[in-house]
């Protein structure tokens, strides 16, 4: 096992290893001591089946946490990024009440990026505020959403715009659990893993060029952790630094939008990355060579970097972005691979950025 420490304003580790799923009832005396809080158990409904009926690949958590001691009541809502609506965290207000759970209670959100977010602003906001230990199953959530306290919901008018920083008291990431997912939801987490080889590590970008991550995901994924919490440490509430991590997301969440979320988290940060990084090459921003590079190893990872979606209608969604501040949008870009850099730009000078890479 291997652990992290977040010195955020609320400080907590992270513990990445193997079968920690089944040691979760041995790692919460550290956060709540001889305490034995009620846990509500927040999840979706592909989570929950897997450790349900008569295959049971997973431990059954429930069980495993009342052995322990633990009064454990447990939230189910259907699984996907349709759920993520300020409609099931009332559903889930009105679940923590009729279960009596108090501000000395501990929320325990174990699914992918949706389930974190969705249950750490239910715990962010639930009697103004209840602790919450994130267990990400998908390796997007394990390297990137359960890691920096954001919380948060979509809205008709855009996805995370209501949301609160909430950092949790645990992350405990089982890499077991990669092994269930579908081969197009891990390939979303590495676009997660290779924008973080793109805008902080290169040696890391380089590795992930030669293939899939076979026996060194662990490690890839500690990494990826690692580089987030420097990120996180020195700028916990998105006011600079944080932005880099927004690398390929502009336009990233505009496709997504446009597709009505056909296409998937990070196939659009994919697509995302490889437009920034053309529209960077051609304004003389990034070395030439670094979008090919980037969209080969997208690419490689089973990963689209290309769309259809006209660049206007894409530039439109990112004006609506919460990157927007006044009539000004924040681009992350690349200085190289493995260094990225924020340009603040006009809204009315995006769509010419895009389109032939003017320069900023
Ligand atoms: N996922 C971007 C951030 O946590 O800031």
């Amino acid at each position: 096992m291997k652990t992290i420490h977040v010195a955020a304003g609320r400080p907590y580790d992270i513990q990445i290893g193997g079968g920690l799923l089944g040691e979760l009832p041995a790692l919460l005396p550290g956060i709540c001591g001889e305490r034995r809080p009620r846990l509500a158990l927040i999840t979706d409904d592909r989570v929950d089946a897997l450790s349900d009926g008569a295959r049971r690949p997973v431990p059954d958590l429930q069980a495993a946490l009342v052995a322990a001691g633990y009064p454990v009541c447990k939230f189910v809502f259907p699984n996907g990024e349709a759920s993520k609506t300020l409609g099931t965290v009332r559903e889930v207000y009105g679940f923590l009440s009729e279960n009596s759970v108090t501000r000395t209670d501990l929320i325990l959100a174990v699914g992918g990026g949706v389930v974190g977010d969705l249950a750490g602003f239910a715990a962010a906001t639930w009697l103004r505020g209840v602790s919450f230990v994130q267990v990400p199953t998908t390796l997007l959530a394990m390297v990137d959403s359960s890691v920096g306290g954001k919380t948060g919901v979509d809205i008709p008018e855009g996805k995370n715009l209501v949301g609160a920083f909430w950092q949790p008291s645990l992350v405990v990431c089982d890499t077991d659990m990669l092994s269930f997912l579908p081969a197009g939801t891990f390939a979303d987490g590495m676009a997660e893993v290779i924008k973080y080889g793109a805008i902080l590590d290169e040696a890391l970008f380089s590795l992930l060029e030669s293939g899939a991550p076979g026996d060194r995901l662990r490690e890839i994924i500690a990494r990826c952790v690692d580089l987030k919490r420097q990120v996180v440490e020195e700028d916990e509430r998105d006011q600079g630094l944080r932005q880099i991590l927004n690398f390929g997301h502009t336009f990233g969440h505009a496709i997504e939008k446009e597709s009505a979320f056909s296409v998937t988290h990070g196939q659009g940060v994919a697509i995302g990355m490889a437009l920034m990084a053309r529209a960077c090459e051609r304004a003389g921003l990034t070395p030439a060579g670094t979008a090919d590079r980037i969209a080969r190893c997208c690419a490689l990872h089973g990963l689209p970097t290309e769309t259809d979606y006209p660049l206007d209608i894409l530039c439109a969604h990112a004006m609506g972005d919460k990157k927007r501040t006044g009539d000004r949008i924040t681009l992350v870009t690349l200085e190289r691979l493995g260094k990225a850099a924020l340009h603040p730009v006009a809204a009315a000078e995006l769509p010419g950025f895009m389109k032939g890479g003017a320069r900023l």
